[in-house]
């Protein structure tokens, strides 16, 4: 398809080889390539436009403060969240839910108290949560999954009691690649006066969405994983919530004044923003999310992304022992991520043959520990598309995956 060729002319890492074949690039869903654009712009600031941000008055300071507050604008407006205030940066979506999970903690959890969170959640959706929860002595109620991969709206409500304080949940696991009815938890949550934390890692690249839409409290998400650099996540909080939360961390640039006696706190965002941020990164997610929205608007790769996801399921439903984890009933609710087991074969070892191919995906537990094992699995082997591949390229993991299945049994 012309346009996907288009996407791809913008993507150097994708033209390589390894070991002397073609890479096939599946492992998206740990971290995609960068577009030139985002290339160009990290290497024009690295070598020119490098001052630190919001503390000089001098030219260049000016230059990279600008360019950092657009990248802000630029998430604001990619999230539809209604103020720049509610966007704050983050060193990633690990970050961001370290920082919901203790300041939202200290603030709101106690003794007592519940916390929800998904059998589907990523690890850094689980651990910050049980320090907090073992600190305050507070308690992780677990929404379990189905056999398919998808939780149970009636269940969650039943779970719902005057101890939850709060509900955080993955927008589309990273493991199963199924799509949660985060609109309905939402509502059902809130009907209760319970806040919402939407994991949005894997759901940002794959979803079509607003916060607004979704009504949630909190929305985080990496930069890496949607074009951008590593070192840079986004938090997104609603900004009745952000303003009763303590800081998270203390440093440069939170504050208002400081004295030995007390200090008093510099307004949203800048409360949460401690230190020198990673300001280039901040910068190069407007380049990066305006690739990602020109491929959110576009109906042809959205009809392109649903013919790829259809094949690859095909595909794999054809090789004799494959299990995909994450089956939704309704197939409109699956993103391009696909784990699967193969009886018979140790998933390590089919990605090594795969790798030896030029086929890069990833395998084991997938920092999804409690969920691998609910499937009795060892690990998984998961393959993650993103609009630049191409059908030629499933094709080529295909048969090699059978390659490797053949050698391995
Ligand atoms: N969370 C990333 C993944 O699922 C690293 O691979």
């Amino acid at each position: 398809m012309e346009t996907i060729n288009q996407i791809r002319a913008q993507f150097s890492a994708l033209q390589q080889q390894v070991y002397g074949k073609p890479l096939v690039y599946f492992d998206n869903a740990a971290t995609s390539q960068k577009p030139l654009t985002v290339l160009e712009l990290q290497q024009r600031m690295s070598s020119g436009i490098n001052a630190n941000i919001h503390r000089a008055v001098h030219k260049l300071s000016a230059d990279a403060t600008e360019l950092y507050e657009t990248g802000r604008d630029e998430v604001r407006k990619y999230l539809g969240a209604d103020s720049r205030e509610q966007i704050i940066f983050t060193s990633g979506a690990t970050a961001s839910l370290n920082l919901v999970a203790s300041s939202f903690g200290h603030q709101f959890l106690k003794n007592g108290d519940k916390v929800i969170l998904s059998e589907a959640e990523h690890h850094s959706n689980i651990v910050p949560w049980q320090i907090i929860c073992e600190r305050v002595g507070a308690q992780i109620m677990v929404l379990p999954v189905n056999i398919r991969g998808e939780i149970s709206v009636d269940q969650f409500s039943e779970m719902l009691d005057e101890k939850v304080k709060i509900v955080a949940i993955t927008h589309a696991s990273n493991v199963l690649g199924v799509v949660n009815p985060i609109k309905e938890i939402v509502q059902i949550a809130h009907s209760k006066g319970v806040p919402v934390l939407v994991d949005g890692a894997q759901g940002i690249i794959h979803c079509d969405f607003s916060v607004k839409d979704l009504d949630c409290d909190f929305y985080v998400f990496s930069g890496h994983k949607i074009y951008a650099p590593t070192g840079i996540g986004i938090l997104y909080g609603k900004k009745e919530l952000l303003e009763k939360m303590p800081p998270y961390m203390g440093g440069g640039d939170m504050v208002d004044t400081v004295t030995f006696e007390k200090t008093t706190y510099a307004p949203l965002p800048l409360k949460f923003e401690a230190g020198t941020p990673n300001f280039i990164g901040a910068a190069c997610l407007a380049p990066a999310l305006q690739f990602a929205s020109s491929v959110r608007q576009s109906a042809e790769i959205k009809l392109y992304e649903r013919e790829m996801t259809a094949y690859m399921i095909k595909e794999l439903e054809n090789i004799e022992g494959l299990t995909i984890w994450g089956n939704p009933s309704n197939r409109e609710l699956k993103i391009p991520v696909f784990s699967f087991t193969v009886e018979g074969t140790h998933p390590s070892d089919l990605a090594q043959l795969l790798d030896k191919m030029g086929v890069a995906v990833r395998s084991g537990l997938m920092c999804a520990e409690p969920l691998i094992r609910k499937f009795s699995a060892v690990g998984m082997v998961r393959a993650s598309l993103a609009p630049y591949n191409t059908k030629e390229e499933i094709e080529i993991f295909i048969a090699g995956l059978k390659r490797a299945i053949k050698m391995l049994r």
